[in-house]
């Protein structure tokens, strides 16, 4: 395998190496804590129809579009940019990437906090008994505690510099790769007892029965940017990881496996949350608090309802560390390959100022700060940092990353890559390439300009 190495630089060890850090990245609260909750605000099933086309014709296009530019050029978000176009403007779209990870980073950690937080409430048995308005309550007291998020969250954001530090192959690898597949395992034993729940099947009516009046540009904007943000794309996480991978793996084989992986966590996710959330009469559309009103509910109607709750936030809270690590890496990469910091110095720069920016988020929904940090269209700076980065950043970040790898780069340098020089068979290529130069750059726009409703149709 030695030929497979990087020259010079850190990189994944193996094929499951790979594919276990680009999907530990792409797996995390996007599919778990946000994909229920927007599908419960949107609209139900017919939000799952736009986001998985959305899936299967823009992502895995930009997936493999970022994979090519990381490899190809060896480099961070910024630098691969500033390699393969000397001069030209196309490092912004780097830019967006690393301005993209700190709003991210910032609430992300924050809701990773919560789960941090459950895994001490369930493994102290604190949802025993509750009823389940009593376990809505137990959720937002918590959150609106202007001290207690905030401690969870730096605890979360201490974590992930610490793996971080460490470096690519020792850290992001082996966490990975065992506790990716025991989370699956897990969401499958939920998701057959919230299917033998009385009134599961509304649950499933509501994820699989689409109401085609619900979809507006809205809709489609969300769902679009949820895309983005549950596949780690349109900042650079693939681009800095495609720069791990080894020049003998196959990028678009990596990228299809790595889409459907994601998908079916986030189904799964789903089919455990939906029919709980009808059986204990929770709402719907009742936002970012879904998950973790109604988890803890269907575990109190499991036989070991506490061991199951606490393996589940411990896995989540993996699952959001996997994730986070791959966003600080974006940051972290370029302070070392462009700003020449060490390893250390740059995680500790990167982490401190993200968590700063973490901690408004937290207090934006407090009851003591909330109301200084909530203004404009969006509300608090928690939604600020959230909407912005997925519906705005990320597509435009997909955007400039399909224009580049279908206008900029040549043809046959895409052929090259993505066919190992020559060493596999690539059949796909004119309908990968037609897909970078037109479908995705004009379907992100279309939907950014019906979004903005600068346009209607
Ligand atoms: N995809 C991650 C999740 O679903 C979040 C993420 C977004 C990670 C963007 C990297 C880049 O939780």
């Amino acid at each position: 395998m030695d030929n497979n190495k990087l020259q010079g630089r850190e990189g994944f060890g193996s094929k499951a190496g790979i594919i276990a850090a680009a999907a530990g990245s792409a797996i995390g609260l996007g599919n778990i804590w946000k994909f229920p909750y927007i599908t419960g605000l949107y609209g139900g099933a017919s939000f799952l129809v736009v986001y998985l086309i959305c899936i299967a014709f823009i992502g895995v296009t930009v997936m493999l579009a970022e994979f090519i530019i990381g490899r190809k050029a060896g480099k961070n978000a910024i630098g691969s940019f500033i390699k393969l176009a000397p001069g030209k403007p196309w490092f912004l779209a780097g830019w967006t990437g690393v301005v993209a990870a700190f709003m991210i980073l910032s609430f992300y950690g924050v809701v990773a906090g919560w789960s941090l937080h459950y895994i001490v409430k369930a493994a102290t048995n604190a949802f025993e008994g509750l009823t389940p308005e009593y376990v809505g309550n137990l959720f937002d007291g918590f959150v609106s505690a202007t001290f207690a998020p905030v401690v969870y969250q730096v605890l979360f954001m201490f974590m992930t510099g610490y793996i971080v530090a460490a470096g690519v192959g020792e850290g992001i690898e082996k966490y990975s790769k065992i506790l990716m597949p025991l989370l699956l395992v897990l969401l499958i034993i939920l998701d057959i007892r919230a299917l033998t729940l009385p009134g599961a099947d509304l649950g499933m009516a509501f994820l699989f029965s689409p109401d085609w009046s619900k979809i507006n540009g809205e809709v489609i904007l969300v769902a679009l940017g949820h895309a983005f943000f549950s596949l780690s794309l349109g900042m650079g996480t693939m681009i800095t990881y495609g720069s791990y991978i080894g020049k003998r793996e196959d990028l678009a084989e990596t990228a299809v496996q790595v889409s459907i992986a994601d998908t079916v966590i986030a189904l799964l996710a789903g089919i455990a949350i939906f029919p709980a959330v009808f059986a204990f009469g929770v709402e719907p559309a009742s936002g970012p608090s879904l998950v973790f009103v109604t988890l803890p509910n269907l575990f109190n109607r499991m036989a070991g309802g506490a061991f199951f709750a606490t393996l589940f936030f411990v896995l989540l809270s993996i699952a959001a560390l996997t994730s986070s690590i791959s966003i600080l890496e974006v940051v972290v990469a370029y302070f070392i390959e462009e700003l020449r910091m060490e390893r250390k110095k740059a995680t500790v720069i990167a982490t401190v100022s993200i968590t700063l920016i973490g901690m408004l988020c937290s207090l934006s929904n407090s009851a003591s700060l909330g109301p200084a940090l909530t203004f404009g269209a969006f509300g608090s700076f928690f939604n600020w940092m959230d909407k912005l980065s997925a519906n705005y950043l990320l597509p435009l970040g997909g955007l400039l990353i399909c224009l580049f790898v279908g206008w900029h780069l040549s043809r046959e340098e895409v052929a090259a890559e993505i066919g190992n020089e020559g060493e596999l068979e690539t059949p796909y290529l004119p309908l990968f390439l037609f897909a970078t130069r037109f479908i995705a750059p004009v379907a992100i726009a279309v939907v950014f300009l019906n979004g903005l409703g600068l346009i209607r149709f």
